[in-house]
């Protein structure tokens, strides 16, 4: 015993590092075994891809894979709601700006959808959408019925795995080629994983905020886009027995329609109710309808915003039309600095301000295998490492957070954002993305 220890003593440089060397290769070996049964507990999760967000971008998604993929290929869907994205959640107030027959177009486009459109008991939201004037807008309401339609066929389908939760973080094994997922599973109120060689996030947007002169904004409220596109809502929001002076920044289709709810209030409940708008321009961009294609197809205004604007707000329009006795219209062009004048100068003067002036994509999941993040490739709806450039494996994105890109035959480059645009472009990359990353 005490030779043992003495012995032990003297060897104990060595011992320790021996120990040192064996406490390396058991670690070595357990974190080894962490690997294996991590990868042995993704497999068990293995689907053939997986899909982020259940707006039209990701029911347009899970329709081309499962049409894609072979007969045995699954697709794990995750959502925290399955109820059709922004457009039902917010905006089911707002008109449509494309024409109802392309909402059929997209609800017609692959396989799944005519199976789950045909075994769907009638009337229905489809049949409620072909009884309107196919090259008229409608109301979002009935584009978003007819998404949760999809929505829940799709969540029914043999291929399909819904899960109701958030994907947290993504991380890519590139031994196995897998991205595995953490996923918070809102019904079982615990994390569950996912893994699959093919990610797809159609995680969407929300309206953009950007810093308005100071001190000036000290006193001023933002009334969120969301709620000014809602008639409803903005009604009940505002105060409708005393003056009241709201602010509405751009431009676009978004404030085009907030500046038509304002009006409309000002007209009916809401008669002191007065508005200032920071214009960029005071002529209007409108789409423009040519032979077998549409300049500003993307960018310009279309239909009730369209009519709105080119009757009461374009140019002079507004300094005879009855909006213009809302209205009125502070010139923003000429730059950064001129605008955020005209901001100062104004701005005071509001109780509220409504800034719709673009939208910007929500948070992506944590991604522990890329650094600094991830740049979207507009064309072939990829992804590369922010940091070095090279190509993320297995990712791939589509929808209003990452749309593709186009140019038209005049050479306008434009980023396509709405359902039978998100389509078109699926039904082109999809098969790229399958045959890459050998998704089955
Ligand atoms: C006001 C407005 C009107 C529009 N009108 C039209 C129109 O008339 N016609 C047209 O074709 N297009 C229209 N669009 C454009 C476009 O079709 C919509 O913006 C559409 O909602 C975009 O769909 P999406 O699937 O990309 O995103 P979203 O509808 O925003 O869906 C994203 C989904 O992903 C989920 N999600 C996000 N992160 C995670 C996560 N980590 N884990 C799980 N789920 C997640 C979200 O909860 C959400 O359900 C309009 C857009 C706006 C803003
Ligand atoms: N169904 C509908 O009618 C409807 C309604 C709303 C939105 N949408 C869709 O939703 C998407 C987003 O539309 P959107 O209108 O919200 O945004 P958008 O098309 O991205 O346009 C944003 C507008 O804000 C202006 N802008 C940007 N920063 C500004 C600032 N700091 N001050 C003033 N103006 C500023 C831009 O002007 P510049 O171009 O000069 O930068 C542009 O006109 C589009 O796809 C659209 O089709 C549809």
């Amino acid at each position: 015993m005490h030779s043992l220890r003495h012995k032990s003593y003297s060897l104990g440089r060595d011992c320790l590092r021996t120990t040192t060397t064996a406490n390396a290769r058991q670690r070595k070996s357990y974190s080894a075994a962490y690997v294996t049964v991590g990868r042995l507990f993704a497999r068990l999760h293995h689907v053939s891809a997986v899909v982020v967000g259940s707006g039209p971008a990701g029911v347009a998604t899970v329709g081309n894979l499962l049409e894609q993929l072979g007969e045995g290929g699954k697709v794990a869907w995750i959502d925290p709601a399955f109820r059709g994205g922004r457009v039902n959640r917010k905006y089911r107030e707002v008109p449509s700006n494309t024409q109802v027959g392309l909402f059929l177009a997209y609800a017609d486009a692959v396989k799944p959808f005519q199976e789950i459109s045909k075994a769907a008991p009638k009337p229905n939201a489809l049949t409620a959408l072909e009884e309107l004037p196919q090259n008229q807008t409608c109301s979002l309401h009935q584009a978003g019925d007819m998404i949760q339609l999809l929505t829940d066929g799709l969540t029914k389908h043999d291929r399909v795995e819904s899960c109701v939760g958030r994907v947290d973080s993504a991380k890519w094994d590139a031994a196995t080629s897998t991205w595995t997922l953490t996923v918070r599973d809102y019904a079982n109120k615990k994390d569950v994983v996912r893994s699959a060689p093919l990610v797809v996030y159609c995680t969407g947007s929300s309206p953009t905020t950007v810093a308005l002169p100071t001190p000036f904004s000290s006193s001023l409220r933002l009334l969120d886009l969301d709620t000014a596109l809602k008639p409803s809502a903005l009604a009940r929001n505002l105060p409708a027995d005393r003056s009241l002076r709201i602010g509405v920044m751009g431009s676009s289709h978004s404030a085009i329609l907030v500046l038509m709810n304002l009006v409309h209030l000002a007209q009916t409940s809401h008669r002191k109710l007065r508005v200032r708008w920071f214009a960029r321009s005071p002529e209007l961009k409108y789409a423009e309808y040519r032979d077998g294609w549409i300049l500003y197809d993307n960018t310009g205004l279309k239909g009730d915003a369209a009519k709105f604007a080119r009757e009461q707000l374009d140019g002079d329009a507004l300094k005879t039309s009855p909006a213009g006795r809302v209205i009125t219209r502070v010139d923003c062009s000429g730059g950064a600095e001129r605008e955020q004048k005209a901001l100062a100068a104004e701005l005071p003067e509001c109780e509220y301000v409504v800034q719709a002036v673009g939208f910007s994509r929500d948070p992506l999941p944590r991604m522990e295998s890329v650094g600094e993040g991830v740049v979207f490739d507009h064309v072939t709806g990829g992804f590369t490492d922010a940091t070095t450039g090279e190509k993320v494996e297995g990712l791939f994105g589509a929808g209003i957070a990452f749309p593709e890109k186009t140019v038209d035959p005049e050479g306008n480059v434009e980023y396509a954002v709405g359902f039978m645009k998100f389509m078109r472009f699926l039904k082109k990359v999809v098969p790229a993305w399958v045959a890459q990353t050998g998704a089955k």
